[in-house]
């Protein structure tokens, strides 16, 4: 008979989530009481008693033994079943899937997304609510106000749970149902798309490169892409999920999905190009020849998504988070369905999902999903390219042509300054906001100021209020800058300024973007003097 034991703790400072839930370094959640204690403190705001949830991770390091931990402690403290990926493995948007279909009571992710894995790199812990979406800002905020006041957690003394195949065993009181990670998201996947045009596709000698990134996503994508839409074997590379990821860095942007940059852009580039980052919720979709920024990704997708069966009723409206181009808004004005814009993160989409104000949803940091789910979805984007080059029977690089030739361009870039002193970084930010007052009917590099703010968001659902989002700077052109520190990173400060230079076209449309934003870059550091604040004159990557 298994026991339970009540451990005494101590509140642990810096437990408080960020973006997208508690990202530390993987030493720090390895220590005495610190998994424990923020695990204790989710269980006792969600009040676990007699509740289902879903666990699973990215597979990083730490991920099997911190799965093991979580099951003991939600059988501790009276959880009825728990739903776990086989391995301890489920992407992020196949968790999200799994609380809807089963109408759970939530679920806990582990995964540090994008962040490096291994001993030394990160980890993380976020928690979803009933709907599959990030718990919102109340829920995080009382879980870590729970932490500073802990004084014990419960868990069970017992073995590991057996997590190697599907299965159901007991602990303690508890149910561990063992599912296979794949076979349900890749239902959903087969009842949104035409699968049938795809495998046509692919059949015509279709070639395509999706790459991993030694992450989560490798066998959906190789069961998705190869198994069942015939994709040539080969097709899906770095798919097998690593604790260290190989040593890459799993963010699938230019700088640091490089060698499918350099394939995409050799003489023998295959058609279609993606890749997706470590719990799979990102994206990036590259041409043959040509990159496609996560902005105009989404307008194209919006603009295009009533060729997939799941979308052919067309959509309710299209949201954005306000960094990203307002590329998606033409596509909406032009549709005649409302366009949203609302802060960083994903949870941000999930009232508008619900309330089914929006159907589409994405973000510059390489997010794009749907309603299908309430998570960012990399394979559900590179499968609606995917239906769309099938349906359209285009190259990449012609959509995009049509797409600007239609709509104008929103040239689009994002500089990020990493690793900063984080009292430089906010010293950069307040200064910045002082100056706001003084920024209208300003000309820096011979563009004129039109408005200047930090961005606010009120919740059309829920009316909540949401502020010190990034500063914005709007030029009288249509051009804009905005800055903001990312929420997620785990060693210092990252700056991230967003550039932007709208052109109507039909001239005008192919420059390199990092040409075409030179005045909106300049503008960009001499208004928040970057170098004088941070001793940094170029950004560490680019996007
Ligand atoms: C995560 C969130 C996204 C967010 C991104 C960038 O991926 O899920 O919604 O856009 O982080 O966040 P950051 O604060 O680092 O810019
Ligand atoms: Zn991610």
């Amino acid at each position: 008979m298994s026991q339970i034991t009540t451990v005494p703790t101590a509140p642990i400072q810096g437990q408080k989530p960020g973006t997208s839930g508690l990202r530390k370094k993987t030493a720090v959640f390895m220590g005495r009481h610190y998994l424990e204690n923020f695990v204790q403190s989710i269980f006792d705001v969600v009040e676990c008693q007699g509740k289902t949830f879903v666990l699973g991770g990215d597979g990083r390091y730490f991920n099997d033994r911190a799965a093991q931990v979580i099951l003991r402690m939600a059988a501790a403290n009276g959880a009825a079943r728990m739903i776990v990926g086989q391995g301890a493995i489920l992407s992020t948007p196949a968790a999200s899937h799994l609380i809807r279909l089963n109408r759970t009571d939530g679920g806990i992710i582990m995964s540090a997304s994008h962040n490096p894995g291994g001993p030394d790199e990160d980890f993380g812990v976020k928690f979803n609510m009933p709907n599959g979406g990030p718990a919102p800002e109340a829920v995080t905020e009382a879980m870590y106000r729970r932490t500073l006041e802990l004084a014990e957690y419960r868990v069970l003394e017992a073995q590991d749970v057996d997590l190697s195949r599907p299965g159901r065993h007991r602990l303690g009181g508890m149910v561990v149902d063992v599912v296979d990670p794949v076979a349900d998201y890749a239902a959903l996947m087969e009842g949104l798309f035409d699968f049938a045009a795809i495998r046509a596709l692919f059949a015509g000698g279709f070639r395509m490169r999706m790459d991993s990134m030694c992450a989560v996503t490798g066998p959906y994508a190789v069961e998705i892409m190869e198994n069942r839409l015939g994709a040539a074997k080969g097709t899906c590379v770095n798919a097998t999920p690593l604790p260290d990821f190989g040593g890459m860095h799993p963010d699938p942007n230019p700088t640091w999905a490089r060698a499918l940059m350099e394939e995409m852009f050799s003489p023998d580039a295959p058609d279609f190009g993606a890749a997706s980052d470590g719990d799979g919720d990102r994206n990036m979709v590259v041409g043959r020849g040509i990159y496609v920024s996560p902005s105009d990704s989404l307008a194209v997708l919006a603009a295009n998504v009533h060729l997939a069966p799941g979308y052919a009723g067309g959509l309710k409206g299209v949201a954005r988070s306000m960094p990203t181009s307002a590329a998606a808004d033409r596509v909406a004005a032009a549709l005649g369905i409302p366009a949203y814009e609302t802060p960083t993160g994903w949870k941000f989409f999930g009232n508008l999902l619900d309330a089914g104000k929006a159907t589409i949803c994405g973000e510059e940091s390489f997010g794009t999903g749907s309603d299908h789910v309430r998570e960012k979805d990399g394979l559900w984007a590179v499968l609606m390219w995917l239906n769309i080059l099938a349906a359209r029977g285009q190259p990449v690089a012609a959509i995009l042509r049509e797409h600007w030739q239609r709509f104008g361009r929103n040239y689009y870039s994002r500089h990020d300054f990493e690793a900063i002193e984080p009292a430089r970084a906010e010293a950069l930010m307040a200064a910045l906001r002082a100056s706001l007052p003084g920024l209208p009917g300003r000309v820096v590099e011979g563009l004129e100021i039109a408005e200047a703010d930090d961005f606010a968001y009120t919740d059309p659902v829920d009316g909540s209020v949401s502020e010190r989002q990034g500063v914005r700077v709007m030029f009288r052109d249509g051009s804009r800058i905005v800055y903001r520190l990312s929420g997620t990173g785990t060693e210092g400060a990252t700056l991230r300024v967003y550039l932007e230079r709208y052109a109507p076209g039909p001239e005008g449309l192919a420059l390199d973007p990092q040409e075409a934003l030179a005045p909106v870059i300049r503008a960009a550091h001499g208004l928040a003097g970057i170098a004088a604040h941070t001793g940094r004159e170029n950004p560490d990557v680019v996007t």
